[in-house]
């Protein structure tokens, strides 16, 4: 047995299983050359014992540190063989091995849209903001102007994380809000809309400003293909002196426009009703004169009593919010019959985006 033919061996395994059956060969404890010599000292003559068992010895410690090093070497060794082939590096890394196209997965519908709608607005000078699923009472409902009573809370069907008309449950918390007198306490719910960001928002921030806010909300109603217990849905505001109807229709507009990458879409808006804006409107849109107008969104002028919830001295400041369903939007623009589909897990529905 040589050493060097054994090192050889060892640093030309091309994988880890190829390594472990070398150092079985030689190590293993049951078949193991070396362990087998080891083994059969006993039967030589006194005075070469010790000898051949340094020698061993010796080689195993070799061997094993041989095994160790290639070991190493193949747990770092990246997937990637560079080793004198010739190797496209502006492939993009998913046909890197052996140049094969490999599965590696993709976004879903509803990011990608979010990723749109976040990059339009952003090219508009809007921020990104992210807000809690859990909300508080106070400003899902209060906050905006819905007072604590019936029918102010049946306007959306709320996941109630309880009963809000057993007062002192463990999980109520204390008002955060400006409107300490108006309750006690104040309930958790999941978020029904996304409009409590423009309290939290302005809470912590003066005017100009300019925010949407995209994420899930969650309404307690029967599905069918238009509707889901829980949506995507993106809220946006702009405050500052002298904003007005005019411009939320231009960023509307200029919104659907860019999204729907459509020049001959029109946008309409409907008188509507929303306890924090004043005016309030439903905006519709169609993508051609032959086509049916499709309700998109919800939007106003900030009521001004939103702004003084928030601190801010009433009639200083105007502003307009608008909130949609980021679920609606991706239907339209991907041709999506059900919203169902989002969420089913169907991999031949996700795999065609
Ligand atoms: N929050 C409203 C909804 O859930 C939409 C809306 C947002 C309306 C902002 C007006 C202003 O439908």
């Amino acid at each position: 047995m040589n050493d060097r033919a054994i090192k050889k061996e060892i640093e030309n395994a091309g994988n880890k299983e190829e390594l472990r059956v070398i150092e079985l060969r030689y190590l293993g404890r049951k078949q193991g050359r070396i362990t087998l010599r080891l083994r059969k000292i006993k039967e030589l003559p006194e005075g070469e014992r010790k000898k051949e068992g340094a020698a061993l010895n010796h080689l195993r410690g070799e061997i094993e540190e041989a095994i160790e090093k290639k070991r190493h070497a193949l747990n770092q060794r990246s997937e990637i063989d560079f080793s004198g082939k010739h190797f496209d590096i502006s492939l993009p890394p998913h046909h890197a091995k052996n140049g094969l196209p490999r599965s590696r997965g993709h976004l879903h519908p509803l990011t990608l849209m979010r990723r749109e709608v976040e990059t339009i607005f952003s090219s508009m000078g809007f921020a990104v903001v992210d807000g809690p699923l859990v909300e508080t009472e106070y400003y899902n409902f209060d906050a905006l102007n819905l007072p604590p009573n019936p029918p102010a809370r049946d306007f959306w069907d709320t996941f109630w994380l309880q009963d809000p008309k057993r007062s002192g449950e463990k999980w109520s918390v204390p008002n955060e809000g400006r409107l300490k007198k108006a309750l006690p306490t104040t309930h958790l719910l999941l978020r029904t809309h996304i409009s409590p960001m423009q309290v939290r928002f302005m809470e912590k921030n003066n005017p100009p400003l300019r925010f949407i806010s995209p994420g899930k909300v969650f309404r307690y109603e029967a599905t069918d293909t238009s509707h889901d217990v829980e949506f995507m849905y993106v809220e946006g505001l702009m405050v500052d002196k002298n904003v007005s109807v005019a411009h939320m229709k231009y960023i509307l507009f200029t919104f659907l426009q860019k999204l729907f990458s459509n020049k001959s879409m029109e946008m309409r808006l409907r008188p509507s009703y929303f306890p924090f804006v004043e005016p309030g409107f439903e905006v519709d849109m169609r993508l051609a004169e032959s086509s049916k107008w499709l309700e998109i969104l919800g939007a106003g002028m900030v009521h001004q009593q939103v702004f003084k919830n928030v601190g801010y001295i009433p009639k200083q400041w105007q502003g307009f919010a608008f909130g949609m369903g980021l679920d609606r939007l991706a239907m339209l623009k991907y041709k999506i019959p059900d919203i169902r589909l989002f969420h089913a897990h169907d991999i031949k529905f996700l795999e065609q985006f």
